[in-house]
């Protein structure tokens, strides 16, 4: 039997435990040997998890790589701004690597990486996760197969969640570009690898426009505390309130009750409506308790300096001084919330994007206009189907579809997918394109150029774009 890869995690917070998720239900895959992580719960968790040795448990990535190589890979999960110095340092010590998107928050950081991988010859594999769904890869083939003719246009929108957008880039890491990056890039080097695979030519020219429209202290409203629970005076009303996020968990309750999930839409209805039934009959069934006491996204984020108590009482206690409990309008986020981006590639066809925070479900929309028919899709939190419209005889057809997925798998199934693809890419002589680091590169030259459109007003030459930075 072959052994499994052997894997050292650096950052083993939201996305590092993905990935560790994969390895303890493919142990034939992939084994975790080692960590290193700042936070002592985390560390010793995932220790624990994956049944590592204390001599293997570090603090810092720096200890660690500075070890000779002793593991296969290094997968480098740690914040946007700490991804170049990991990268860098293992591609040194001879570590094929995985490496958590956007490969670095500077184009020119990104293109370090990128000449290092080429020449050390090693293996870059960047988590565009989306690549890897089953959504996604139908559609790629259904414009691979010739079915849509020659693709005109593809028009796709990023509807972020408002409660996903108050989270991640009002409250929380992604909300300053100043300390994290662009939010093109931070939230949308995903679809902007999308667009460029799906077309299938390099961009030619971009511009862009947008701008941080409502999450501004001019929006606060009169009497507005600077944390929620401090007593609002619109805490009814206003969708951002702490508790109604991190507490009563409304966003998740009505991404539930969207879906066709009977039995899940039974059970949210409960914490909604029969609280304390709910509460009892917790204590005997573990899915019951995981619901009542939420602990998982976007919960998780509030509990980096916090014993695990997940009541309803230590929930507010937090709130009442963590970031995640500040008014959105109150914060010291600068980055844009909503954006528009257009594209026209050499090959002649355009696309456009449009992300923003404001949906009230979390999801990707989009449409694609060939010259023999066109395809609608919706890649949404509470579920996904693909049509296929077909102008010589008027017909649809559904030719993908799925249900919300309450496996607890993120990203449609991508993240596992993913590492699927990965590990293939480094046992076998297959090689896909997301470990080709300058494919990558291409999505990441994409948002600087849009940020550097939005911000100077101008069309962007990608062909001069290209000559002045890489
Ligand atoms: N592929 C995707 O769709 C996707 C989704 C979300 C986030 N991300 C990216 O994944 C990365 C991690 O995001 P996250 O949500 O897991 O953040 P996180 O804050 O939950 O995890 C980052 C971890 O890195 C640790 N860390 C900090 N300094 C370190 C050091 N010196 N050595 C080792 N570890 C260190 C932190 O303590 C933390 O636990 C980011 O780059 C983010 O943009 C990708």
């Amino acid at each position: 039997m072959k052994k499994p890869i052997s894997a050292i995690l650096i950052g083993a917070g939201f996305r590092g435990v993905t990935y560790g998720g994969y390895a303890l239900e493919n142990p034939e895959k992939l084994n975790f040997i080692a960590v290193a992580e700042p936070f002592q719960r985390r560390r010793e968790q995932f220790a624990m998890d994956h049944n590592i040795s204390s001599e293997n448990m570090y603090i810092s990535w720096k200890e660690v790589l500075s070890r000779e190589k002793f593991a296969d890979i290094v997968v480098i999960c740690t914040p946007d701004q700490m991804h170049i110095e990991p990268t860098l340092m293992a591609l040194e010590k001879g570590y094929d690597i995985l490496l958590e998107k956007p490969m670095a928050h500077t184009l020119e950081d990104c293109i370090k990486i990128v000449r290092k991988v080429e020449e050390t010859g090693r293996i870059l594999g960047v988590c565009h996760v989306l690549r890897y769904t089953d959504f996604f890869q139908t559609i790629f083939h259904t414009i691979k197969s010739g079915r849509l003719g020659e693709v005109i246009n593809f028009s796709h929108r990023e509807n972020i969640g408002y409660y996903h957008f108050a989270h991640s880039y009002v409250r929380g890491n992604w909300a300053n570009r100043d300390k994290s990056s662009p939010m093109i890039l931070a939230k949308c080097c995903h679809d902007l690898d999308l667009l460029y695979w799906f077309m299938g030519s390099l961009p030619k020219e971009i511009s862009s426009t947008g701008d941080l429209m409502h999450f501004t202290k001019d929006n606060a409203p009169e009497g507005a505390p600077k944390y929620c629970i401090e007593g609002c005076p619109i805490e009814d009303t206003c969708l951002y309130y702490a508790p109604r996020i991190y507490i009563d968990i409304e966003p998740i309750i009505q991404i539930v009750n969207k879906s066709n999930r009977g039995f899940y839409k039974f059970i949210v209805n409960l914490r909604k409506n029969h609280l304390k039934l709910l509460t009892f009959l917790s204590k005997f069934i573990s899915l019951l308790k995981r619901l009542r006491y939420w602990r998982d996204w976007p919960v998780n984020y509030l509990y980096e300096n916090e014993p695990e108590d997940y009541s309803d009482e230590a929930k507010r206690r937090i709130l009442k001084t963590n970031p995640y409990g500040r008014c959105v309008y109150q914060a010291d986020n600068n980055v844009v919330d909503h954006q528009l981006v257009n594209i026209k590639f050499e090959n002649g066809s355009t696309a456009n994007l449009c992300v923003h925070g404001f949906s009230p479900y979390e999801g990707r929309t989009l449409r694609i206009d060939g010259q023999k028919g066109t395809l609608i899709g919706e890649f949404m939190a509470y579920g996904e189907k693909l049509t296929f419209l077909d102008p010589l005889n008027g017909k649809e057809e559904i030719i993908y579809e799925k249900e919300l997925d309450v496996s607890g798998a993120q990203h449609g199934g991508g993240d596992y997918q993913l590492l699927d693809a990965f590990i293939e890419d480094l046992t076998t002589e297959s090689k896909n394109p997301l470990t080709n680091a300058r494919e990558v590169l291409e999505s990441h030259i994409m948002a600087f150029a849009a940020d550097k459109a939005r911000v100077s007003n101008k069309v962007i030459d990608m062909e001069r774009f290209r000559e002045k930075n890489i």
